[in-house]
């Protein structure tokens, strides 16, 4: 038989392989046999030097068309193979997307966590900025620099866990004032400021006292700072958190790092100032405390009292909870008893 009867019935023989082969394995066990080293069209072409010189070029030339052949037809069924392989394996792996999944369970945010974030959105909307203090503070900062020096009285009603010293646990928001205004350049500005963030004292738990609670501290100093400017921001806040109706008033008060200070209420939001049990009939409720920035506050941390001055006032959110909600024991927020914070799930 010539060559090229061989290498043609080698090709007819290699496309009806390809043809029916049914899987990638056997197509490549098909390509090693006919196109590898040891393959009969390798050895066809090794008998190439026994044909006469003028017929070696044709020869050549369809044996080359014979391996090229065969590696088309390899590839395309290469090709085919892989592709009926995925859709086979997409068909076995098909996922019904319609069957009910199993439900995740999703916590909300912590109800004093709720209030925090209600008057941070607040005075956010009103320039304010957050600011952060730290929660293990300096003695100095937290009596010290908010006028209570030394053996001044009114350190007796903050009495608190002392780490050294000189260190404690802050026992009010207050010392971020001195803080923030240490640091604070009034050519950028007025400074006006929260600061939400967790206090202790040294009180027996009961119903309405907790060895740590929140406090939320604000400040604003910059010239022309008055009373009105307090009671305005004040009066937003309770309509904010108590209703459109609120009112409040100022009643006189003392602390000792604002002059005037005073005692904030808002009218009842249970009977709207008639009289009932929440108000202890007396139509208002007292909700916060605030005042002017004693000078003594503002020239201790650097700040000219001649030229400045502002108003700070503080209150707590857990007690903006209780009354809001009228959650009756301020353990109830710390037990983290499920059944209790899931009624403030409604808002997340
Ligand atoms: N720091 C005060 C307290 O803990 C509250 C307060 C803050 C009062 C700012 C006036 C101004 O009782």
């Amino acid at each position: 038989m010539d060559l090229t009867t061989q290498l043609g019935q080698l090709r007819d023989e290699g496309l009806g392989a390809i043809q029916e082969a049914t899987g990638l394995k056997q197509l490549n066990e098909i390509r090693v046999h006919f196109l590898g080293k040891k393959g009969p069209i390798t050895a066809a072409l090794r008998g190439m030097k026994e044909i006469n010189p003028e017929e070696r070029p044709r020869v050549g030339k369809f044996a080359n068309e014979v391996r090229d052949a065969l590696q088309r037809a390899i590839a395309t069924k290469q090709d085919e193979l892989e592709t009926a392989q995925m859709a086979a394996k997409l068909e076995k792996e098909t996922l019904d997307v319609t069957l009910p999944g199993t439900p995740v369970k999703t916590g909300t945010a912590h109800v004093l966590q709720q209030i925090i974030d209600e008057i941070e959105e607040l005075f956010l909307g009103m320039g304010y900025q957050i600011i952060n203090g730290p929660e293990v503070e300096e003695e100095h900062y937290n009596f010290e620099m908010m006028n209570l020096p030394k053996d001044h009285p009114a350190r007796d009603m903050q009495d608190t866990f002392y780490i050294t010293k000189d260190i404690l646990m802050r026992t009010q928001t207050s010392p971020v004032q001195a803080r923030t205004l240490e640091k604070h350049d009034f050519n950028q500005g007025p400074l006006k400021m929260i600061s939400p963030g967790k206090v202790y004292r040294r009180d027996t738990d009961d119903a309405t006292h907790s060895h740590q609670f929140h406090q939320i501290e604000g400040l604003v100093v910059d010239r022309h700072i008055t009373m009105a400017d307090l009671k305005g921001t004040l009066q937003l806040l309770a309509r904010k958190m108590f209703g459109a109706d609120r009112d409040i008033r100022m009643r006189p008060s003392y602390f000792p790092f604002t002059e005037p200070s005073a005692e904030v209420d808002v009218s009842c939001f249970k009977c709207d100032g008639k009289g009932c049990a929440v108000c202890k009939q007396t139509g208002w409720i007292e909700v916060l405390g605030a005042g002017m920035v004693h000078p003594n506050v503002l020239s201790m941390a650097g700040v000219n009292p001649e030229e400045y001055g502002g108003f700070a006032f503080g209150l707590g959110p857990d007690r903006f909870a209780m009354l809001k909600y009228g959650v009756d024991d301020i353990r109830n927020f710390y037990l983290n008893d499920e059944r209790f914070l899931k009624q403030f799930a409604w808002k997340g």
